[in-house]
């Protein structure tokens, strides 16, 4: 079909491209040409843009875009490297890049921009890295930024990929965790990051307290921002080691451990920042084998910290790598020396005793197991259970 089009460097095809859609002038349905390092756009007429047009011939065929795969360009032995799948965060695509592939990084994420308009960045995540938990991030197409908005069960989240951590493979733990929180309780998110834990527990849930806080300043300033744009009555923000921070909020009834390498070096100050009875979540990358063992572990500091443990659960997150899963500890535990009389406790005693509300926690998991005794269950762990 003879069409107008607009001849533009190959390096500027995607933006023109875009620019084109967005005005309703590209023609979709014709085939866009590559002469050396000219693009020939077609065109639904004679467009000035400020670059050179001309009349000719364009093939006709749309053909659906099934998947990115289907439009990238790269050389035909190296088609089974390309990723599968990949993260979308905001409007961001975010990309594992095998070694062979890496000179064609610039088509891939060009192909994922033109497979779907919404994405708008395409970038390479080379791992997450050091106690921040950091992405070494590259922009490989589209627009030069590393920050965007998600949104999760209906809350928006301000990130920046580069700065500070968020992944959004952790939605349904997020809200497994949210589904226990009763109401009245005073929650502990030490290494909130942009917050996505602490903010819908704090919108869905019915806490008095979340305490949110991160030791990555960047984070927090995330975080705040998201309280406010979610409008997140009942969050405190701290910046600060987690250890500190625990030591200085104390007594809470639930606390979330989610730094899944480490958080098993900060049960000891969880467990010292729980009060009379709680709730401490621990994250955990293991081999299954090793679950037993780290289920012990955790029974061990317990006791050491003077605390009974009332229920210990295990919850799959989901795999991490072909050998090991994510893994959440949900451990449940009383204070030995306030087990006669729970209500003396200093977090006890912040919450009325009128107000009983009954159990809503959700409970799942397996494994490791061990239930409250039948018949144990004081006006206090009734209302905390
Ligand atoms: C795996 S990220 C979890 C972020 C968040 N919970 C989420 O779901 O997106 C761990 C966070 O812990 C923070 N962090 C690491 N070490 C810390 C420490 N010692 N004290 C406080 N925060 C820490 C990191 O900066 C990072 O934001």
């Amino acid at each position: 079909m003879r069409a107008w089009c607009i001849v533009v460097p190959r390096e500027r095809g995607e933006e023109i491209r875009r620019r084109l859609m967005d005005l309703g002038l590209l023609h979709e349905h014709l085939r866009i040409v590559r002469e050396g390092e000219r693009l020939l756009l077609p065109t639904k007429e004679r467009v000035d843009l400020g670059f050179p047009t001309e009349q000719r011939e364009f093939g006709t065929g749309f053909v659906a875009v099934r998947s990115y795969k289907d439009v990238v360009e790269v050389p035909d032995a190296l088609r089974r490297s390309l990723p599968t799948s990949f993260d979308v965060i905001g409007d961001i695509a975010v990309l594992k890049i095998p070694e062979e592939l890496q000179r064609y990084r610039e088509q891939i994420g060009l192909s994922i921009l033109r497979w779907n308009p919404k994405i708008r960045v395409a970038v390479q995540d080379r791992g997450v890295k050091g106690e921040r938990r950091v992405r070494s991030i590259e922009v490989i197409a589209g627009e030069r930024r590393t920050t965007t908005v998600h949104t999760e069960y209906g809350l928006h989240y301000r990130v920046d990929l580069a700065q500070a951590y968020f992944s959004p493979r952790l939605a349904s733990e997020r809200k497994r965790i949210a589904d226990l929180v009763l109401e009245g309780e005073v929650v502990a998110d030490p290494f909130a990051g942009v917050g996505p834990f602490a903010i819908l527990i704090a919108k869905r849930r019915r806490p008095r307290l979340v305490h949110a806080s991160d030791v990555n300043p960047v984070a927090v300033e995330l975080l705040r921002a998201n309280i406010g744009a979610n409008r997140a009555a009942r969050v405190a923000t701290h910046e600060g080691d987690a250890r500190r921070i625990l030591r200085q909020i104390a007594p809470v009834d639930r606390i979330i451990l989610d730094l899944p390498h480490t958080a098993f070096d900060y049960l000891p100050n969880a467990f010292a920042a729980i009060g009379a009875r709680g709730v401490v979540h621990v994250y955990r990358i293991l081999e299954r084998a090793d679950e037993r063992a780290a289920a012990d572990r955790i029974r061990g500091m317990a006791a050491q910290a003077g605390m009974e443990i009332r229920d210990l659960q295990l919850h799959t997150v989901r795999a991490y790598s072909p050998t090991q899963h994510h893994v959440a500890f949900d451990v449940t535990v009383v204070r030995a020396s306030h087990r006669a009389d729970p209500d003396r406790s200093p977090s006890a005693s912040r919450t009325s005793p009128t107000k009983e509300t009954p159990t809503t926690g959700r409970r799942s998991g397996r494994t490791v197991r061990r239930s409250e005794a039948p018949g144990h269950r004081s006006r206090h762990s009734a209302r905390r259970r």
